[in-house]
């Protein structure tokens, strides 16, 4: 990574000063790329994923700072550098372009090019620094008894086992009551709730790799869910977020069930997830509520490429088809999950994974299958591609 070419998009539309630029950063090593208004440049930023972008904010296209809100709502662009090179001092314009999320503000000079020689490495070092959490993988539903946490602990499981070099941890999210310590047999006291309701210095990667159980036959550890619902009503919604965090700096890999649980305090962490796997039955009504749950979540700024969606066929063979299912939603369904009958509840009742009790079975394979898919996608997409 270190010596491969870093790329720099300048979006002005003075022709002049573009050019005069781009010289000036392929002298300094940089590969660069132009655009000659905000659109243009949108359209670059998100084709071309440079590494950093350098912008004159008198774009007619559109309001500067409208630019950069769209960049900064987007995750692709949701931490990328961006350098303000403006034609001239503007207190105003300087104030309204950091406050939305600009990292630095310079105006046009004879001194401009050496300071943003200086600036560049300083901003793309920093940038590296802000991806080095593990992958957060989020399991969601729009209805429940769609097998999510089943299908969340068994994924899970699987990546463990098939990576043994990766750490894995599990976190139930689901409120007011969660089910994974159930399915995975785990019966201490320790919970996300009892967690999160500690002094917020002490939730740190370390806490989680000294104190997260590991769940033997599992391959992961976990943080079990909220005991009842009595405990989960003490939970301050900013909790949540900083669990989260700290459980990404401690493992390679975070899966959060959240079930059903689409609300204002999990809507950060699904904004946040590197892949959102978007669980739905062969029902007519679980198809549907999902379709509304989708379509709320792309107004959000959720990225389709990110959604893992898959149709479990929890309770039996009739039902919608795959295609019928693709076309409700309007979003591609990367697998099919084989209809287990009761040897799902079995391998949950006695708290055994899938792929252990019944390793033969289509669904064992299938499990296995979406684990490496996910996990490819995950990284596919931290990598840019
Ligand atoms: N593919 C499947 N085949 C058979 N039973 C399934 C399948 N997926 C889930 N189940 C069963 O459906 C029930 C609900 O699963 P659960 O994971 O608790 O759903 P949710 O978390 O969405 O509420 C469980 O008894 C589980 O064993
Ligand atoms: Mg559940």
């Amino acid at each position: 990574m270190e010596n491969e070419v870093l790329s720099v998009l300048i979006i002005d539309q003075d022709a002049a000063s573009r050019n005069y630029l781009s010289v000036m950063l392929r002298k300094a090593g940089y590969a660069v790329l132009t655009a000659a208004s905000a659109r243009e440049g949108l359209i670059s930023v998100w084709k071309d994923l440079p590494s950093l972008a350098i912008f004159d904010p008198a774009l007619s296209d559109m309001p500067a700072t409208e630019m950069v809100r769209r960049l900064r709502q987007d995750r692709r662009t949701e931490n990328l550098p961006l350098v303000v090179l403006s034609s001239q001092e503007n207190v105003d314009e300087m104030s309204a372009l950091l406050s939305a999320g600009c990292n630095e503000y310079l105006v046009k000079s004879s001194q401009a090019v050496t300071k943003l020689l200086e600036l560049i490495p300083r901003l793309l070092h920093q940038q590296r620094d802000v991806k080095k959490g593990g992958m957060l993988i989020v399991f969601l539903s729009a209805k429940g008894g769609t097998g999510t946490s089943s299908l969340c602990a068994n994924v899970a499981m699987c990546l463990g086992k098939n990576k043994p070099e990766t750490s894995v941890a599990v976190v139930d999210m689901v409120l007011p009551i969660g089910s994974i310590a159930h399915i995975v047999g785990y019966r201490e006291r320790l919970n996300l709730i009892s967690v999160a309701m500690q002094n917020p210095d002490q939730i740190t990667a370390r806490y989680f790799k000294e104190n997260l159980p590991k769940i033997n036959e599992w391959y992961f550890r976990l943080l079990a869910g909220s005991p009842d619902p009595d405990v989960a009503n003490q939970l301050a919604g900013d909790r949540l977020k900083p669990v989260v965090a700290a459980l990404q700096e401690a493992f390679d890999f975070v899966f959060v069930d959240l079930g059903r649980s689409l609300s204002r305090l999990s809507l950060p962490v699904i904004l946040h997830a590197d892949v959102l796997a978007l669980v739905l039955s062969t029902e007519v009504a679980s198809v549907t509520l999902t379709q509304t749950v989708w379509s709320y979540l792309q107004a959000q700024g959720v990225d389709p490429r990110r959604v893992y969606a898959i149709l479990n066929r929890a309770v039996g063979l009739e039902g919608l088809t795959k295609a019928e299912a693709e076309q409700m939603l309007n979003l591609p369904i990367q697998y099919a999950m084989p209809y287990m009958g009761g040897n799902f509840s079995l391998a949950n009742n006695r708290h055994e994974p899938v792929a252990v009790k019944f390793p033969l079975d289509a669904a064992a394979l299938t499990l296995n299958q979406m684990a490496d898919q996910i996990a490819d996608l995950a990284q596919r997409l931290r990598h840019g591609g």
